[in-house]
């Protein structure tokens, strides 16, 4: 249960002066007696008191088979899987960060080869292309919607490039007819990072179903969760599935047979479980979820100082909202920051700046009204220390580096109370309120 403490929004608003109080507006002081909450910024508990019974069910009945590595439970699932993203292969992993590294040997991408991506996404997206000895070639990122821009992208095919690499960031599906048709003109392969976006859809075609494969995550924050670490790889290729399959299990085609150097990244039955009785709600998660960020736009929309993620609203669309992430913006922070702006060979040490100052304000004094919030991602890639070989000073991704001062991810997750959410908006407007009126 969430921990509801005494006290009002009012007397939780620290330092603020009477004569800043009696200038809101009629909204914010008519609903200032809301008692203080505290709202995560994502929880399990209700999805687990109502599938808790099923779910113990489940695990004990994987305990008792003795079947702990593959069986009926990893096969019911990848069976499942990828009848859900609508492709004929489905093949079970270690994580989604295997996933992508599974694909990649899959399309035999390795030294020498280049993988367009974005450095606006977790490190795994670019990690993965690293690991199998590729380069990762950063593309700069739209400020609306935060995906991959595609004309930076058709820029930076070169004839190195083998293969692109999509990340549906938050749940956002990419433009993939747009995308797919520029990877085919130039003849490259194209794998969805799809691991926030599970149940998520372009152009009535789930994610993972465009690419010529699909890298799914099901660590327990991810639209579908384990109770662990675990992942997936879809194609509609059968060779390629059972280079996958191989690749995972120590690139042994027939026992004590290996072909080529592999991972051990099977997909457990105990996880599988999980899955299984998790992923026939996928698509009522993916509805409140939906819901939840439709009241969010409506709710917060045209606030100075705000900017909210742009959506195409279109029934063939459809976000899987893993994040709701707004925007930051300070009056006086409006220049892109540059890569002249990072001087420093320790890129790292330059964050947070000064570009950053309004949205820590907001997330710190959020954080003092109960109100947990996260920052995805604090620091794009490229100026990772583990990247300072790639020369980040020669990149320039003015849009992904501002996106890293201003980004704020507000709760979501289906079970989230009107109540909670309320309380999300109401100090939001307030402290955005009270920022615009003293220039913070
Ligand atoms: C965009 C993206 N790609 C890849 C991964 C890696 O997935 P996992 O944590 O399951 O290895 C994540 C996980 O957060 C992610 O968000």
């Amino acid at each position: 249960m969430d921990a509801i403490s005494n006290g009002t929004l009012e007397e939780s608003l620290h330092g603020l002066a009477d004569s800043s109080i009696a200038k809101w507006p009629k909204w914010l002081t008519a609903r200032s007696k809301v008692r203080f909450m505290h709202v995560p910024p994502f929880s399990l508990s209700k999805q687990l008191s109502e599938l808790g019974a099923d779910l113990d069910t489940a695990i004990l009945k994987v305990l008792r088979s003795g079947q702990y590595i593959g069986g009926a439970e990893v096969q019911a699932f990848e069976e499942s899987f990828a009848k859900s993203v609508g492709v004929s292969h489905a093949v079970g992993c270690n994580s989604g960060t295997d996933a992508l590294i599974l694909a990649l040997r899959a399309l035999e991408i390795g030294p020498g080869d280049e993988v367009i991506t974005c450095s606006f996404s977790f490190f795994a997206t670019a990690e993965a292309i690293s690991a199998v000895g590729a380069k990762p070639v950063f593309v700069d990122v739209d400020p609306n919607n935060y995906l991959i821009d595609l004309n930076e992208m058709e820029q930076a095919i070169n004839n190195k490039t083998k293969a692109i690499l999509p990340v549906h960031l938050f749940g956002c599906p990419v433009d993939m007819n747009q995308l797919m048709k520029i990877a085919k003109t130039n003849g490259l392969k194209v794998i969805e990072d799809c691991a926030q976006a599970s149940g998520a859809f372009w152009d009535g075609r789930p994610v993972g179903s465009w690419g010529d494969l699909g890298c799914f995550s099901f660590f327990p924050t991810k639209n579908l969760g384990a109770a662990g670490d675990a992942g997936a790889v879809t194609t509609e290729d059968s060779e390629l599935a059972q280079r996958v399959r191989e690749l995972a299990v120590h690139g042994m085609p027939r026992r004590y047979v290996h072909t080529q150097l592999g991972y051990n990244s099977r997909l457990d039955a105990l996880q599988a479980a999980v899955l299984n009785v998790k992923l026939p709600k996928l698509h009522l998660w993916v509805k409140q979820r939906q819901s939840i960020a439709a009241r969010y736009l409506e709710l917060l929309k045209d606030i100075p100082g705000l900017c909210l993620p742009e959506t195409i609203n279109s029934i063939h669309m459809k976000h899987g909202w893993n994040q709701f992430v707004v925007r930051i913006i300070s009056p006086f922070t409006h220049e892109i920051a540059t890569n002249s702006d990072f001087p420093s060979s320790d890129a790292f040490e330059c964050y947070p700046s000064q570009s950053s100052k309004p949205r820590e304000w907001i997330k710190n004094s959020l954080q003092d009204q109960g109100v947990n919030t996260i920052i995805y991602y604090p620091v794009p890639i490229h100026l990772q220390p583990a990247y300072k070989d790639l020369n980040p000073n020669q990149i320039s991704l003015p849009v992904t580096e501002r996106l890293c001062h201003e980004v704020l991810s507000l709760p979501i997750f289906p079970e989230i109370s009107f109540e909670e959410q309320n309380y999300v908006i109401d100090s939001l407007k307030g402290l955005l309120f009270q920022s615009n009126e003293s220039h913070i």
